[in-house]
């Protein structure tokens, strides 16, 4: 029966608006599985270091060049609904763990892709879900059996980690020098709860700012501001700073409604102007009388207010962004006080110093040393606007790789060995299951292969020499054998200091299996048209076949 359309007594009824496409069965997986394989395809060449990277262009002219997975996606304006969920589970694996963006994607394309062909031999879809999902499970307790336990807090394997993630991005050149940045940054804010470590990565600011080189860039202990110090007259540095964060303009409160006041004689002007004084004067002396020897706002200041600020020596900054505010009061124990009355000397925070400093052309305002040391900044800097931008991306993986390792202290070779290594367990495995869940799984230990292949396409090496060669590797015991894509051989990853967190492979077996059951799973594609659209035919395309698997 057809859902969009009946026929009750001779009479057609139609169930769906006018306009509403739908197509299904073989043709909707079809058409999804071509869509999820051609996301798959667009970010392949951008995978391992050999990999190139993409300029993507948005509708405003704007233009990042990356080669991070889940940035190229996200700047996709992508439609397809299948597409989509790759975008998504890009973004996934980003937000779980940061890295491992573009595997993912390559991985879920090739499951598809293998899947189809089980289709194609007519193999039921939930036959392939069934089979891809005991390989899953099989691989990650292959992926645990093979992992390296490290300790916590080893900073060579950190770096190590930092530096693989960061060797296939666009500041590679300089990942020595990044990678200890960000261990230091993870390892300064982490904190140990029971026996067990937490990081908040929030607890990590990371700026950016074009200009000079990316050997510039800084671990600052606190918290960097960009705004300067509102007036000349103020100290530019105030050590044992007490800070007041206020969230309310310091000024005169103007009326809602327009006054008119009529001032008929010069004593009266002097008298309305004194008045706004010392109403200026007693908001200052509250900020004073606290105790502060810094204030930063996030309105505005009267000029007036600014110049007793500076005759107090209070350090003033003002129109702080309400981020930098949070990030303040979480890392200085200051409270963000609203109304000025309110403020009192318990509401202060404390660093060991303020200080302006200039970045480039322009100046901004450092708190550091805070009370709670459990705040640090990474300021980046670069040649060009562009290049700083994909540094704050492949910092912000080498940030997350590290912290990953922190929270779960395994870590696997890379280069594609692992993948080779539990793809060869679960053929061996799935010689124990019987039928087409076999065929299924035998198409998961081969899905799996695609990493170490595109990481020596990538390369320009040939991949079935490749692949063969490391399968005979590891049937030897080579258990780290991967692809070298710097010397174009097969070399021992874990000699070659290639090393990536357990906690990234687990998420791309897991999220990949995901979005290719999800996928394989959706055998009716109902679109509703946009109003004006042609309307729907009584029998689509690939309509009425009732059963098309055994
Ligand atoms: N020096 C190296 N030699 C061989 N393979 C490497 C080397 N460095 C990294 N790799 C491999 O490259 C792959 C990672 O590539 P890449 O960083 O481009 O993609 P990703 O981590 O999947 O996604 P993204 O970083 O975009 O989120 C991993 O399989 C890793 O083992
Ligand atoms: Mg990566």
């Amino acid at each position: 029966m057809e859902a969009s359309y009946a026929q009750v007594s001779g009479q057609p009824v139609l169930i769906l608006r006018e306009g509403t496409t739908r197509s299904r069965g073989r043709e909707a997986q079809r058409a999804n599985i071509t869509a999820a394989k051609v996301v798959a395809e667009t970010v392949k060449s951008s995978l391992g270091p050999k990999g190139m990277d993409k300029m993507l262009v948005d509708g405003l002219g704007d233009v990042t060049i990356t080669s991070d997975g889940a940035t190229v996606l996200k700047e996709m304006d992508i439609q397809h609904p299948a597409a989509k969920m790759m975008v998504e589970v890009a973004k996934t694996t980003d937000d779980e763990v940061g890295d491992g963006t573009t595997s993912v994607v390559v991985l879920s394309g090739r499951l598809l892709e293998l899947a189809e062909e089980l289709i194609n031999k007519n193999i039921h879809p939930t036959i392939i879900v069934d089979g891809y999902r005991a390989a899953a499970e099989k691989t990650l307790t292959s992926l645990n059996d093979i992992a390296i336990k490290v300790s916590p807090t080893d900073k060579v394997m950190l770096k190590k980690a930092a530096m693989t993630s960061m060797g296939s991005k666009l500041v590679s050149d300089y990942r020595d020098y990044l990678a200890d940045i960000a261990v230091d940054a993870i390892l300064k804010v982490a904190q140990q709860v029971d026996g067990e470590y937490k990081v908040d990565l929030d607890d990590v600011k990371v700026d950016k700012k074009a200009g000079e080189s990316l050997l510039e860039t800084k671990l600052i202990d606190g918290i960097a501001i960009d705004k300067e110090v509102v007036h000349s007259g103020m100290p530019k540095r105030i050590d044992e700073a007490k800070i007041a964060l206020i969230n309310s303009a310091i000024e005169v409160e103007k009326t809602e409604f327009s006054a008119k006041i009529s001032i008929e004689r010069p004593e009266e002007m002097k008298a309305f102007l004194d008045e706004e004084e010392r109403m200026l004067k007693d908001m200052v002396e509250n900020i004073t009388a606290a105790g502060a020897t810094v204030l930063i706002c996030q309105k505005g200041i009267d000029d007036l207010a600014q110049h007793f600020l500076a005759k107090h020596g209070v350090l003033t900054i003002r129109r702080c962004t309400q981020s930098n505010m949070e990030k303040l009061a979480k890392a200085t124990g200051a409270k963000i006080v609203v109304t000025l009355d309110d403020l009192n000397s318990k509401d202060l925070g404390y660093a060991e110093f303020v200080e302006e400093r200039k970045v480039g052309e322009d100046k901004w305002v450092f708190v550091e040393g805070c009370k709670n040391p459990k705040a640090v900044t990474v300021l980046i800097r670069g040649g060009t606007e562009k290049v700083v931008d994909e540094a704050e991306r492949s910092i912000h993986d080498a940030l997350c790789v590290v912290r990953d390792i922190v929270l779960n202290p395994s870590v696997v070779a890379g280069g594609g060995a692992p993948e080779l290594e539990v793809s060869s367990r679960v053929r061996k495995w799935a010689e124990s299951l019987s039928g087409k869940e076999q065929l299924a799984a035998l198409a998961f230990a081969e899905a799996l292969e695609v990493i170490p292949t595109t990481l020596a396409e990538n390369a320009g090496l040939d991949p079935i020499d490749i692949l063969v060669e490391l399968r005979s590797r590891h049937e030897k015991g080579d258990l780290w054998a991967g692809v070298d894509v710097f010397n174009g051989e097969v070399n021992d990853m874990a000699e070659l200091d290639i090393y990536e967190p357990l906690s990234v492979k687990e998420q791309i077996i897991k999220s990949a299996s995901e979005v290719a059951a999800m996928i394989l799973r959706i055998d009716d594609v109902i679109a509703s048209g946009r109003s004006g659209g042609p309307p729907m035919p009584p029998q689509g395309p690939g309509m009425g076949e009732e059963s098309e698997f055994d």
